[in-house]
């Protein structure tokens, strides 16, 4: 998609502001920052990628070439960041941060794509979420490694072909599903990154402790990382509570007593439901009879909007085989019940629910 040159100033002004933006934001990024593995070697977990990836850089860097465009997919908080930055670090070269909101005209990436130097890294994450002309002029920068700029308007306007020096696009998203072919097509290589273990954020927990200076007993890992949701960042989350806990009301030192009683406080039960999993499932179980219910009503008998409901609590619920979703509504599994401690009711239902209205 062919974009204006007067555009590329504008775009260059805006993403430099959200550029600055994104790096200043919030607390728990300085946090992380400090807590991101730096090479692949520091990655715990996820032996896959990094043994592909790995060998991915490896060869680049024998060739002495940028590596191909790397897609990381997966849900928030596995470590899709940390790998991008692992990649430009690994090849020692200079990483550019953007993300798909942030690219609402093709001008915005022209903008971006123009200002790269040879063998640099762009890092566009949520990369779904990028426009669809942006997309097309994407097409065309990662495959040739160039972009077309129109000089001129109406009829007598002229596209003229900009070269790009190498690059390697490191794209992250949580919704691979959502990235029209074409665009998938053009990495040469994905990355899925999978839920961890809980022994693996054991190890998350230890030296995230270790680098924050908290005092964790051998006994106190376990327990975060038990109530994590097999996801790296909550786990560190965790652990700053939990070692708030145990600053003010115990000895400062994290021991199983103390992750627990902490934990307990700021409602993370053993299996990792929060209070909105929770409350959740005891309306859909107590108010509904287990379902099937529509997750209007559901989000209205927790006090919560639909999208809230639908997409904080439910993704770890259904993930976890506490609630269905089916045509006619939600519905509680066995493991819902015994999960409250209610009996589940006792005529045998079918979890997966009705199929008649199933396409
Ligand atoms: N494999 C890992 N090993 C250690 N820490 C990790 C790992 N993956 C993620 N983390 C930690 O979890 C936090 C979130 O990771 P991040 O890369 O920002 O996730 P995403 O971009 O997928 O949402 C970071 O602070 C990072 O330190
Ligand atoms: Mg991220």
């Amino acid at each position: 998609m062919p974009f204006h040159e007067d555009e590329l100033e504008a775009a260059e002004e805006v993403h430099l502001r959200s550029l600055t933006a994104a790096e200043a934001e919030g607390d728990e990024r300085a946090v992380e920052a400090a807590l991101r593995p730096r090479s692949l070697d520091e990655v715990v977990g996820q032996s896959r990628v990094r043994d592909q990836l790995g060998l991915v850089l490896e060869a680049a860097r024998q060739r002495g070439r940028a590596p191909d465009h790397v897609l990381l997919s997966g849900p928030p908080g596995l470590g899709k960041t940390t790998l991008a930055m692992i990649i430009s670090h690994e090849m020692n070269a200079p990483l550019r941060i953007t993300s798909g909101p942030a690219i609402t005209h093709a001008g915005d990436l022209a903008a971006i794509l123009s200002g790269l130097n040879e063998g640099e890294v762009l890092f566009v994450d949520e990369i779904h979420r990028m426009s669809r002309p942006a997309e097309e002029m994407l097409y065309l920068a990662m495959e040739d490694f160039r972009v077309d700029v129109v000089i001129g308007k109406g009829p007598g306007a002229t596209a003229i072909p900009l070269e790009l020096p190498p690059f390697t696009l490191v794209g992250a998203t949580t919704r691979a599903g959502l990235l029209p072919g074409p665009l998938r097509d053009r990495f040469g290589f994905t990355a899925h990154l999978e839920f961890y273990e809980p022994e693996e954020l054991d190890r998350i927990v230890r030296r995230s402790a270790d680098l924050l200076g908290v005092d964790l007993a051998p006994d106190g890992s376990g327990e975060i990382a038990g109530r994590s949701r097999g996801t790296p960042r909550i786990a560190n989350r965790l652990l700053r509570r939990v070692r708030d806990y145990a600053q003010v009301r115990a000895d400062g030192v994290v021991t199983r007593p103390v992750a627990q009683a902490a934990l307990d406080l700021y409602e993370v039960d053993e299996l990792g439901l929060d209070r909105l999993d929770r409350a959740v499932l005891d309306a859909l179980c107590r108010r509904f009879g287990g379902g099937p219910v529509g997750v209007s009503t559901l989000a209205v008998a927790v006090g919560e909007e639909r999208e809230t409901v639908e997409e904080v609590a439910e993704p770890f619920l259904v993930r976890n085989g506490f609630l269905a979703r089916t045509p006619r509504g939600r519905i509680a599994t066995r493991a819902a019940w015994t999960h409250l401690g209610l009996a589940p009711p006792a005529l045998p239902y079918d979890e997966s629910g009705p199929t008649l209205f199933e396409d």
